[in-house]
């Protein structure tokens, strides 16, 4: 007793002593940053510091060059420059860096920043694929490879995560995010910052974090991108800020600001977002930069009078960096002269930035070491981790009869669509902007999977076009382009030209969707349903009555009613980035077994958006027998719950226990449950938990998720999952009260596969 007394004081001495000295480690470091900050500072001019609060466009800007009559080069050698936007060659990167290093007054590097949002060389499946692995140490990996290839080619500041809750499927950009659920946002968001920035800025092989968009962004009225969003405070707190708190704690460095009005206030001058909620309540430390020409935009909002009024009014909100529309650099400094903005503020603004190109090694490593560069990006690991995350992120949304995985037997097998031997639109806009690699086409996945011994032939289908162009589509030197549009003639012909091998071939395998630019920012949409003749399409192939797989590469959820009847076997692939083909052909053929879950819920149509499983309760449940549905032309329950996703085997859950079933408000509770491999094959089984509280100062939603595991079980396995439930997880900010609570109530809780899972228990809070 007196031994294990004694050794377990000297572990605990040594568990001290270890944090003491990394706690004094970490203070002297923070020290040396802060004493060469502010010795930078004092030797700054105020035009030098405005220069370190701008992102200098790297492509022409109108508004950049209207407002201080300046080239962005000319810029960066009078003042220096905080950040430059989008130069992403390293060569550019280079010859820039070496204006701002060897002929700037103070030699201050630039950070370079590109929206690496899922991949930079190596493109992974796009963020709500990720989201769709209920995997956030796959994702975390995914995001670290994305900032090793992007620091080695130059970049030091990734304009991701993107973290914004979406629950509107016409919303382009809900592909960027993780999804509409908050709990499963925060965890995404974490995962990505780590797997960004690494455990502490400043590693070598990793970048800033910028989480965006701050926030509201996905509220967007009627789906429409950019419109003003409307959301009440207890939303705020209890939806669409959590993912944005969780990558702050996780050590995001920055935050951009959002777009659009927030509650009548653009978000890019919104003091309660800025400083209220992120500097006040979260006690950020790093800095915010707004979106693209923001600060200019409050003028066109109707927000500010005029530049020296958009200048101000961001600044004031606290808003540290202009990106790309020069309006700081042209007015902060009137400002500051008129007593406006005060020469401390100026500082202020000025240290986060300073500090994180100290703590990124700029001073000591401004340029790209080229030499390296090739290496990095040719790791054959990394193309492995992509294949890896998409078979972890495929959804199985349907597998009748087990069609699915594809039977050895199969001799002949066409593949159809505009998007089968698509490349760059596998990779979706923000991956086909990077600096892709190689990209495997579904098609040619099947051609590497099967070799000779199957005969694999191909037919395009029809186009795939917008109505209207993106304005991604005219930027010079961007590949992004739609497909010819067509007429009706040509669509039928193009339909009637892919029949033939359907029929000749044993199975069909359709790959239809949405081309990278109909998904993604300015790319929102008013009808889901699948555009350019591919519906026509599909139903003259299943009309052929070969059995059909229907492979969706999309950045949302499609309009798939008819499908989820008549096709016997749909897969969502969401954009699957550079390893698409392979990964989509190992979950086709059985080598991987999908067990991706849906991260948002699924609609029938766009209708009925928005839509999201963790509404209220109202005095008429969907599930009373009297009133099954909110429309009497189709049903308001969702195609496809949240959480939804098959396996190639099947799972059973059961003996739910929560310990204590009765606790004090504000303590940790314990829930158990059991999951079952019942079925013969290996696969993951995503178990998650459900919780509802009965009553309470607010109503509460039907459902909320607040746990989740995805674990791998071997046929006939079983394995108890436990989950925490702790103030974390039953507080709620409560609309009545405008404070967070935790209430003495009565609560439900489930365990199972989805959001609609039946295993259930109860636990009570008490004073
Ligand atoms: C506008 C987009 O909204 C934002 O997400 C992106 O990071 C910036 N442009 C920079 O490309």
């Amino acid at each position: 007793m007196l031994l294990k007394t004694s050794k377990l004081k000297s572990s605990f001495v040594r568990v001290f002593t270890a944090i003491f000295f990394g706690q004094l480690i970490v203070a002297s470091l923070s020290a040396q940053v802060e004493s060469r900050v502010n010795d930078l500072l004092r030797q700054m001019t105020l035009d030098e510091k405005i220069g370190q609060l701008s992102q200098m466009p790297g492509f022409p800007v109108p508004e950049f060059m209207q407002q201080t009559g300046l080239k962005p080069e000319e810029a960066v050698r009078k003042f220096g420059a905080g950040s430059v936007l989008w130069v992403s060659d390293p060569k550019e990167i280079n010859r820039w860096q070496h204006i701002a290093v060897d002929e700037s007054r103070l030699h201050i590097p630039i950070i370079f920043g590109l929206d690496v949002i899922h991949g930079y060389h190596t493109i992974f499946p796009d963020p709500i694929a990720m989201a769709s692995s209920w995997d956030p140490k796959m994702v975390e990996a995914a995001q670290s490879v994305a900032a090793r290839e992007a620091r080695a080619g130059g970049i030091t500041w990734s304009f991701g995560p993107m973290v914004d809750i979406a629950r509107d499927a016409r919303w382009g950009r809900m592909m960027e995010g993780a999804g509409e659920d908050p709990y499963l946002g925060a965890a995404m968001a974490r995962a990505q910052v780590l797997g960004f920035q690494g455990r502490a800025l400043g590693g070598p092989d990793h970048v800033l974090a910028s989480v965006k968009h701050f926030a509201g962004y996905g509220a967007a009225d009627g789906g429409r991108d950019y419109d003003s969003s409307y959301i009440p405070e207890e939303l705020m707190w209890n939806v669409y800020l959590p993912p944005f708190k969780a990558a702050i704690d996780a050590g995001a460095g920055t935050v951009m600001s959002a777009y659009m009005d927030l509650n009548d206030v653009p978000a890019s001058g919104n003091r309660w977002l800025l400083h209220d909620v992120l500097r006040q309540a979260w006690n950020f430390k790093g800095f915010v930069v707004s979106d693209a020409i923001a600060i200019h935009s409050l003028i066109t909002h109707g927000y500010a009078r005029d530049g020296q009024d958009a200048a101000y009014k961001a600044f004031a909100a606290g808003l540290n960096m202009d990106m790309a529309s020069g309006t700081y650099l042209k007015f902060l400094a009137g400002e500051v002269k008129t007593g406006k903005i005060t020469s401390k503020e100026i500082d202020d603004a000025v240290r986060p930035i300073l500090e994180a190109k100290v703590r990124l090694g700029l001073f000591e490593h401004p340029y790209v070491d080229e030499s390296r560069i090739a290496s990095v990006l040719n790791d054959p690991q990394s193309q492995q981790a992509a294949r890896i995350a998409v078979q972890r992120s495929v959804v199985l949304l349907r597998n009748q009869n087990n069609t699915l995985p594809l039977k050895q037997s199969i001799k002949s097998i066409a593949v159809i669509g505009p998007l089968a031997d698509a490349k760059s639109d596998l990779l979706s806009m923000w991956g086909a902007l990077a600096k892709p690699g190689p990209t495997i086409s579904i098609l040619q996945g099947i051609k590497n999977k099967v070799g000779g011994a199957v005969q694999v032939e191909f037919a395009h289908g029809p186009n795939l076009w917008r109505e209207f162009p993106s304005f991604f589509e005219t930027v010079e030197g961007f590949s992004l382009k739609a497909q010819p549009k067509q007429s009706a003639g040509d669509i039928q012909k193009a339909i009637e030209d892919a029949l033939p091998i359907a029929k000749r071939s044993d199975v069909a395998i359709l790959v239809l969707g949405e081309i990278n630019i109909m998904s993604g920012e300015a790319a929102s949409r008013s009808s889901l349903q699948l555009s350019g003749g591919q519906q026509e399409l599909l139903e003259a192939v299943v009309a052929t009555g070969k059995p059909v797989v229907l492979v969706l590469v999309n950045g949302r959820p499609l309009d798939i009613s008819w499908a989820a009847e008549h096709v016997p076997a749909i897969l969502e692939a969401w954009y699957p980035g550079s390893q698409g083909g392979n990964g989509i052909a190992d979950i086709l053929f059985g080598d991987a077994n999908p067990a991706g879950h849906l991260p948002v819920s699924w609609p029938r149509n766009s209708a009925t958006l928005p839509l999201y499983y963790n509404h209220n309760l109202t005095q008429n449940p969907e599930d009373a027998p009297s009133f099954t549905s909110r429309y009497w032309d189709v049903r308001s329950t969702p195609l496809f719950p949240f959480g939804y996703g098959l396996s190639y085997t099947t799972f059973s859950y059961d003996n739910l226990k929560v310990s204590p079933a009765e606790g004090k408000a504000g303590s940790s509770l314990e829930v158990t449950a059991d999951v079952s491999n019942t079925g013969s094959r290996d696969g993951d089984s995503v178990v998650q938990l459900y919780i509802h509280q009965r009553a309470g100062s607010s109503s509460r939603p039907v459902r909320q998720l607040k746990g989740f595991q995805r674990v791998s079980l071997a046929p006939g396995a079983k394995q108890t999952i436990h989950f925490t439930l702790g103030k974390e997880e039953l507080q709620y900010w409560s609309s009545a009260t405008k404070q967070w609570v935790v209430e003495p109530e009565q609560f439900d809780v489930w365990v199972g596969g989805d959001s609609t899972a039946e295993l259930h228990g109860e636990f009570r809070l008490t004073q």
